[in-house]
């Protein structure tokens, strides 16, 4: 502990990190009558952090190929120290990402804050949304169970209602007529990069717009 202080007050003699931390941490204000349900968005924040930790050590044992991706989330599950936590952690945490972003839409829309000058806060948080939601479908092929395939299966089978480029989109989207190694291929690159790469630049514009406008309700 006396190490980690004195490593702190050298950083904060040369940068001055502590009137910044309370600044923006520590002593930083906000409507008393903001209520309780301010919270999910925040809390969506954390569950992130929670996905990318435990989506790391998952990393470790998982291997993303159609003859041994079972076989490996298997042995995570029963062999690895800890791993049916992990694992557990993961998938639940998926879930309830997904619902404490609709319940944090779901208060926006209620209390009308998408309304100017936060508009973009909104189209912001539509994105982050739906980057979610693939995130969570990506990640349900990954064990390749036979409900993850169909679940593929149906799910990429969607926007092919789109008209004229609908059946490209779907080909596209599984990399070829059906789902085969090469959709889990693509499939695990959106899931550990791409998506979680676009998360957080989308977050990184959300919580930008929230300090440039301060959080809704006068302080
Ligand atoms: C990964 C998804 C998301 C995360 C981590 C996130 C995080 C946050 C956080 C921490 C705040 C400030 C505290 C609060 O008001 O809750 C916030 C505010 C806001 N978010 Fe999100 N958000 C996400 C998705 C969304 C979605 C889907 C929408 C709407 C479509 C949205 C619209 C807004 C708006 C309009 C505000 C401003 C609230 C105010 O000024 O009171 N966000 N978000």
């Amino acid at each position: 502990m006396r190490v980690l202080r004195s490593i702190y007050q050298g950083l904060d003699d040369r940068y001055q990190l502590t009137p910044l931390i309370e600044k923006n941490v520590t002593r930083k204000w906000v409507p008393r009558t903001l209520g309780w349900s301010a919270c999910f968005g925040g809390l969506a924040l954390l569950v992130f952090l929670i996905q990318v930790f435990t989506g790391i050590l998952l990393l470790i044992y998982y291997k993303p190929d159609p003859g041994r991706a079972w076989d490996s989330v298997t042995f995570i599950k029963s062999n690895v120290p800890m791993g049916w936590l992990i694992q557990r952690v993961h998938v639940v945490g998926a879930n309830v990402m997904i619902a404490l972003v609709l319940m944090h839409m779901a208060r926006i829309a209620y209390f009308k804050i998408y309304r100017s000058p936060r508009e973009l806060h909104w189209v912001s948080g539509v994105v982050l949304l739906s980057l979610t939601v693939f995130l969570a479908f990506t990640g349900y092929l990954l064990p390749w169970t036979n409900l993850s395939y169909w679940g593929a299966s149906v799910g990429t089978e969607i926007p092919g209602a789109i008209p004229f480029v609908g059946e490209h989109v779907v080909t596209w989207a599984r990399r070829g007529p059906g789902i085969s190694g090469e959709t889990l291929g693509f499939f695990f690159a959106m899931h550990i990069w791409v998506l979680p790469a676009g998360l957080v630049i989308f977050m990184a514009m959300h919580f930008a717009m929230i300090r440039r406008t301060g959080i809704s309700r006068p302080l």
